[in-house]
């Protein structure tokens, strides 16, 4: 359900779900981060998520999109994949993309308390799958999986080029974070450098879908490709989560990444990391203390030319003081600019939501 709350007051104002959109759009598990229609593309102001029912057999994705004028609409059941947590949905321009890694759901059961204790045991065996979903006409239109398997929580970006999806991707070899990010384990095993179980990284890999347009049908059913790694980095220069890039270049090819990064094994998140994926290099701001930062918000210059011209800002709780610190960081070479100390622990922000208020610019 999405709970809509007076922004001032924070009153609680009305609970609804998607399905209010109409459009035969129904009830289920969805994901935290819907894709949304592209600044200045014909979908601008539309929004594109899932819904998953675990209860059926076989178990259902729903996919659609609600456009701006309010208008749902469903645009595929996927009924051939495993149910599974996925946080994220993916999309270009034109397209959505369903990425069906491996968190898979056991069957529902009163006993259990909740979505982890549902997660079924990692097995090395099982594919991830990619769908590929018109946004406009609807359908599944292509269909690939990896030979290897991987667990993820979110998309750095989509976009099309020369008839191929290029899908960036931050993904952990496997799902064991979850457990060890429960409150009790961090609590115990935080801090501790001999084991990076605990630390939020994944590694940067790039995924191509290639030829999209021409799938393979036989029987009315979309045949499945192989979806190729074009690459991926090693921890140390691709070692990222919380992805963000420059917001201009959403749905478009883009070179550079941000990223929470883990320098120091046991360290949760300790730095922030900017991978330039045209060199597959990466530069790196790293406190002089420990600090704990968060998600990298990249923000343009007032008429910046390049991708990479404006600043990080990231809230760093300071370990020795237990008080925030708002820095800015140069986008371009990583280096701190200047912060905002805080007299508190003040919260993270919103992650995966910017909201930017150009006053007096011009
Ligand atoms: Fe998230």
């Amino acid at each position: 359900v999405l709970q809509q709350f007076d922004t001032v007051t924070l009153e609680p104002i009305e609970i609804f779900t998607y399905s209010a959109s109409g459009g035969g759009i129904g009830q289920g598990m969805t994901s935290a981060h819907p894709g949304v229609g592209g600044e200045g593309m014909w979908d601008q102001g539309a929004v594109y998520n899932y819904l998953l029912d675990i209860t059926a057999e076989p178990p259902v994705y729903q996919v659609f999109g609600i456009q701006p004028n309010g208008e749902g609409k469903v645009l595929a059941n996927i009924t051939d994949a495993p149910p599974a947590y996925i946080h994220s949905i993916f999309s270009t321009e034109n397209y959505v993309i369903m990425i069906i890694w491996q968190c898979d759901f056991g069957p529902p059961s009163k006993e259990n308390s909740g979505i982890l204790d549902l997660i079924m045991p990692w097995n090395p065996e099982r594919p991830v799958y990619f769908y590929v979903i018109d946004k406009k006409a609807g359908g599944v239109v292509a269909k690939y999986k990896t030979s290897k398997s991987f667990f993820a929580f979110h998309e750095v970006n989509s976009f099309e080029e020369n008839g191929d999806i290029v899908v960036d991707i931050p993904t952990m070899p496997d799902a064991s974070w979850l457990e060890a990010a429960r409150m009790e384990s961090l609590r115990s095993g935080l801090g501790n450098s001999d084991s990076g179980a605990f630390d939020l990284q994944s590694i940067f890999q790039r995924y191509r879908l290639s030829d999209f347009a021409n799938s393979k049908i036989e029987n009315g059913t979309v045949l499945e490709r192989e979806a190729v790694l074009d690459f991926e980095l090693p921890a140390e220069i691709g070692g990222l989560e919380l992805p963000r890039i420059n917001e201009a270049y959403l749905r478009k090819p883009h070179r550079f990444v941000y990223g929470i990064h883990t320098e120091k094994r046991g360290y949760f998140m300790d730095s922030i990391v900017k991978i330039d994926t045209k060199t597959q290099t990466s530069k790196i701001w790293s406190p002089e203390t420990n600090h704990v930062p968060s998600e990298p918000i990249f923000v343009a210059r007032p008429g910046s030319k390049g991708e990479d011209d404006g600043v990080l800002l990231t809230m760093a709780l300071d370990a020795a003081t237990s008080k925030s610190n708002l820095v800015v960081i140069d986008a371009k070479d990583m280096r701190e600019m200047g912060r905002a100390k805080m007299p508190i622990a003040a919260g993270y922000g919103f992650h995966g939501i910017w909201g930017q208020e150009r006053i007096g610019y011009d």
